[in-house]
């Protein structure tokens, strides 16, 4: 019996049901078929798919479930036009609106500043195939939950806001206008990662580049190619082939030192590598890169990689074995003067061009991977970063898809940057509440980090507690098992007046290192009055005065990093007339307007850079 108002087949709901798992089930199993992620686009031949695409807003998801909140077999994906003038399709990507991608739909019409759901993103391309080569479509993010389609089919889901993902589809692309089709979900879950509230906002979209890349049959898929954890000339890693002829002759060049080492990919397609080598080592005075050549018999990836160790040792950071203060500062990937996501180099060279100004030579990207062009124009600045997965305040510890969800994100996040010479520390979460089910859950992602990547140091922004009146106290059960701690405080802001600062002793449990990941108070730029006025530049330059006296005296502090180096959109700030949904905790406006307070930074920086070595 055919169903009248969605034209479905409905037999035996027990065959149905059987049908919906079916579909689920080649849904998830088209997904474990793809490959990993695919290293280095940018070192690869690919094709941009950036631009206008074609749009359908879409709250009820009527684009994907029936009427019985089924998923629909003859959804938006089908891209379907009529075929006669009776035929009833009630959709048409050709006739709706568009929207430009790279970008947040939030930012791009007043309409949809605060819309939280669906929206199916077409793109149509022509494709000339090629003999022995395969094509993936590429993403760079998409918030939160992309399902992905080619002509008509399903090729696979993500979940995730802000690390790439890619897909096959040598198989299902056609010479003449391929239909690719994108249903992007940003709505907000308790089970998901980040939670239900975040203090940034939550920009939906295909927030950054899309392109296909083109490689051999056989091709190099990844690689990692760094020095050893402590080393300052023992190169280690391995390389991965994807396709038929794995176990090739792998090459690594690095041409201008003279380096060409050759090693065996085993029937897997991975290769280990190792070699000794006499480099030039990264550092903020001198970021340097090499082109580094990683072939293979059938292809060949070219690559700008720095190297440089970072280690711990009892309360030092040490980098390339020496001492360093991690001057820093944190930033949100908003766009300067134009708002919404960043996604561009020009964004990544304003915002990495006023940490500068400030005197930092170190970031941190908060709370979740930023896009891979701030990571590489971090490389080329000689500016160090601290990257952080959105394991932010209270997500379901208990719930093991969360987990799965955390984890993934973290291997995408280190996989993506892993020959990333700036990404110093990799971050597990952001004030999260101690916990017994809180701390198995993040002690799996430092475990899984570390399998990872052994050269980095791991860690977390963690918060403190009083033991008594003027004595702060970090002992986080957690900070057992990182090797640098991040804390978050905000003395003189949400705690106390400013000058509560100076009555303040710092203790550790740890004889670990300290970085200060977030402090500072809240002034719209402009905004004046006395140093004890709420939401004066005079008040946030007073909380840092106050901050900076207080870190000098901290011991075993290694790093700063004030919350924050620009003011962002937040849902969570709407006072009138000051916040109007934006946190002005920024040293510098939206609009690039420098604060009172950024000078007093600016200065303390100055200071250090005079004192603490390079
Ligand atoms: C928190 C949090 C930030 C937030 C900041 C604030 O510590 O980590 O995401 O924006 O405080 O309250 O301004």
């Amino acid at each position: 019996m055919w169903c009248s108002r969605c034209r479905t087949l409905i037999v035996r709901s027990t065959v149905f049901a059987a049908l919906c798992i079916g579909f689920l089930a080649a849904v998830t199993t088209v997904s474990a078929q793809q490959p990993g992620l695919i290293a280095n686009t940018d070192g690869r031949k690919t094709i941009s798919l950036d631009g206008q695409w074609h749009t359908i807003i879409d709250p009820y998801e009527s684009g994907y479930y029936d009427y019985r909140y089924q998923p629909s077999a003859n959804g938006y994906f089908k891209d379907a036009k009529p075929k006669s003038k009776s035929d009833l399709i009630e959709y048409d990507f050709d006739t709706s609106d568009s929207l430009k991608v790279p970008g947040d739909w939030n930012t791009q019409t007043e309409q949809l500043l605060l819309y939280e759901g669906t929206i199916w993103y077409r793109k149509s391309f022509d494709y000339q195939r090629k003999e022995n080569t395969r094509l993936f479509v590429y993403f760079g993010a998409a918030n939160y939950l992309a399902d992905v389609y080619l002509n008509g089919e399903k090729i696979g889901r993500h979940e995730g806001g802000f690390t790439p993902f890619n897909f096959e589809v040598t198989n299902l692309v056609r010479d003449k206008s391929n239909s690719l089709i994108v249903k992007v979900d940003n709505q907000r879950r308790r089970d998901a990662v980040p939670t239900l509230i975040t203090d940034w906002w939550n920009y939906g979209g295909l927030t950054r580049q899309v392109k296909l890349v083109e490689t051999p049959a056989s091709f190099v898929q990844d690689y990692f190619i760094q020095l050893q954890k402590g080393s300052r000339n023992q190169i280690k890693g391995w390389v991965r082939l994807n396709g038929q002829k794995l176990n090739q002759r792998v090459t690594v060049r690095i041409p201008e030192a003279g380096i060409n080492k050759s090693f065996t990919a085993n029937a897997t397609g991975y290769a280990e590598i190792g070699f000794n080598a006499d480099l030039t080592l990264w550092s903020p005075g001198n970021p340097k890169l090499y082109d580094v050549l990683i072939e293979a018999e059938t292809d060949r990836v070219l690559d700008q990689i720095g190297f440089r160790s970072i280690e711990a040792k009892g309360t030092e950071i040490l980098l390339n074995g020496r001492p360093i203060f991690l001057r820093g500062i944190c930033i949100h990937e908003e766009a300067p003067f134009r708002g919404g996501r960043a996604y561009s180099r020009e964004d990544a060279v304003t915002l990495l061009g006023w940490a500068k100004e400030l005197g930092a030579n170190f970031v941190r990207l908060a709370h979740y991977p930023h896009n891979e062009l701030m990571l590489r124009e971090a490389d080329r600045l000689g500016i160090m970063v601290w990257s952080e997965i959105p394991v932010y305040w209270t997500i379901l510890w208990e719930n093991p898809a969360t987990l799965e969800n955390a984890r993934n994100q973290l291997t995408e996040m280190i996989t993506r940057d892993k020959n990333r010479a700036a990404v110093i520390v990799w971050s597990m979460a952001n004030e999260t509440p101690l916990g017994d089910a809180r701390l198995s859950f993040l002690r799996k992602l430092v475990e899984q980090a570390r399998s990872l990547d052994s050269s980095r140091l791991v860690s977390a922004a963690m918060e403190r507690h009083y033991v008594d009146e003027q004595t702060q106290m970090i002992d986080d059960p957690l900070g057992e098992y990182l090797d640098v701690l991040g804390c978050n405080e905000y003395v003189g802001w949400y705690d106390g007046l400013p000058e509560k600062a100076d009555r303040l002793e710092w203790k550790m449990k740890y004889q670990k290192p300290l970085i200060m990941t977030e402090f500072g108070g809240e002034a719209p730029y402009g905004h004046h009055g006395d140093p004890l006025t709420r939401w004066t530049e005079e008040y946030q330059e007073n909380v840092y005065l106050h901050q900076v006296n207080m870190l000098k005296r901290i011991s075993f502090l290694r790093g700063t990093c004030p919350w924050i180096l620009m003011d962002f959109r937040s849902p969570r700030r709407p006072l009138p007339g000051i916040q109007d949904f934006h946190n002005r905790k920024g040293l510098i406006s939206d609009r690039g307007e420098k604060k009172k307070a950024f000078y007093v930074m600016q200065k303390y920086y100055r200071e250090l850079e005079t004192t603490v070595p390079k």
